[in-house]
């Protein structure tokens, strides 16, 4: 019987159950056998660690958050393939990896993984390791893909934390900052804050700056609107693209860097209350949502078509209705940030709602 690897590696992320259990659904369809390695690219050499999945063992974990398979984020196989930075994978973990393949009679690999685990699975298609990939991260800053699972469910997340927010906001008068996740891109707390009712949101992709967050609260003053909703993307630089902190040492960034930044300027420039709260891995844990569920398993269904094709060394992408696929290389080191122009942001701005960086 011929047999399909799946794995789960970097950040976790609400839909990575699912897409387990739709694999092994199709595989078990199709005729293959399924093994999952656990701890991402880790489990599968020295040692090598995985499990049996079969339809009867992933029964119930459509609804789980986070992955039965375990992840690892930078182990021993990080890699990059940037034109000009290239990391390569230690030969030895190679040679360890196609020898697992051989062993357990891998026909295809399916690597579930944001931008650096689908680096390390570009790696391995050169290397001739049978790979094919899936994107995934909460950020849903991936090109090539319109939407990766787990971005929906962030987005219901920082959603109801706005709602919470607004409520306690409306009450004590007061101007309350949330800071959301998305490194890169700001497409988490431009959603959360459209569909929170946020005020002022702040994004990496657009330069803003302290007055024009300042004009707008107090613009809400005037109006009778004592309180404010700032979102803040982890990823926001500070105003004249000044870096936070851990942004401008090059580490990774500490949540809750931004985030504090703009409460205590805002708290000094205009002396009035204001609160922080970051949210942290909170967008990341718990159940996908219903949207996320559909998307993930549709991942999961066409990553077996892939292998099935032998269409190695691609990447899926759902560009509805269609899900189709790129190869990992086209896909990996474009990051898709959020469409300054484009119609949410657009509509936000019909709303009135404040990015800082003009007058409203
Ligand atoms: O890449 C997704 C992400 O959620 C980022 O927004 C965030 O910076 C990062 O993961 C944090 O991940 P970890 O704490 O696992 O390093």
């Amino acid at each position: 019987k011929q047999r399909i690897g799946i794995l789960t590696s970097g950040g976790d992320c609400p839909g990575l159950n699912a897409v387990i259990r739709g694999a092994v659904k199709a595989s078990h369809q199709l005729g293959y056998d399924c093994v999952g390695f656990l701890k991402g690219y880790e489990g599968l050499y020295d040692p090598v660690q995985y499990v049996h999945l079969t339809p009867s063992s992933t029964r119930g974990i459509l609804s789980q958050g986070g992955t039965i398979l375990g992840s690892t984020n930078k182990g021993r196989f990080a890699a990059t393939v940037g034109v000009q930075d290239r990391q390569e994978i230690e030969p030895y973990l190679i040679e360890g990896v196609k020898n697992t393949i051989e062993q357990l009679g891998i026909t295809g690999l399916v690597c579930v993984g944001g931008d650096g685990s689908l680096a390390v699975a570009q790696q391995f298609h050169e290397q001739g390791i049978p790979v094919v990939g899936v994107p995934k991260t909460i950020d849903n800053d991936l090109s090539a893909t319109a939407f990766t699972f787990g971005f929906d469910s962030a987005v219901e997340c920082a959603t109801d934390a706005l709602d919470r927010l607004h409520t306690t906001a409306a009450s004590h008068e007061r101007i309350m900052v949330l800071e959301v996740m998305g490194r890169h891109a700001g497409w988490i707390a431009l959603h959360a804050g459209i569909a929170g009712g946020g005020d002022v949101i702040l994004l990496p992709e657009i330069e803003w700056n302290w007055d024009h967050v300042c004009h707008k609260i107090l613009q809400r003053e005037s109006q009778g609107k004592k309180f404010t909703l700032v979102v803040v993307a982890e990823g926001a630089h500070l105003p004249g693209g000044d870096l936070v902190g851990e942004q401008r040492s090059g580490a990774q960034m500490k949540l809750g860097g931004i985030g504090r930044t703009v409460c205590d300027e805002i708290e000094h420039r205009l002396q009035r209350e204001v609160r922080l709260s970051v949210l942290g891995h909170l967008q990341r844990g718990g159940q996908p949502t219903t949207f996320d569920r559909v998307l993930a398993t549709q991942y999961g269904a066409h990553a077996v078509r892939l292998v099935h094709q032998k269409k190695f060394g691609e990447m899926l992408c759902y560009q509805p209705p269609e899900m189709t696929s790129v190869p990992i290389m086209e896909a990996v080191n474009v990051l898709r940030r959020v469409d300054v122009n484009g119609a949410a942001v657009q509509a936000a701005r019909a709303l009135g709602i404040s990015f800082g960086d003009r007058p409203v």
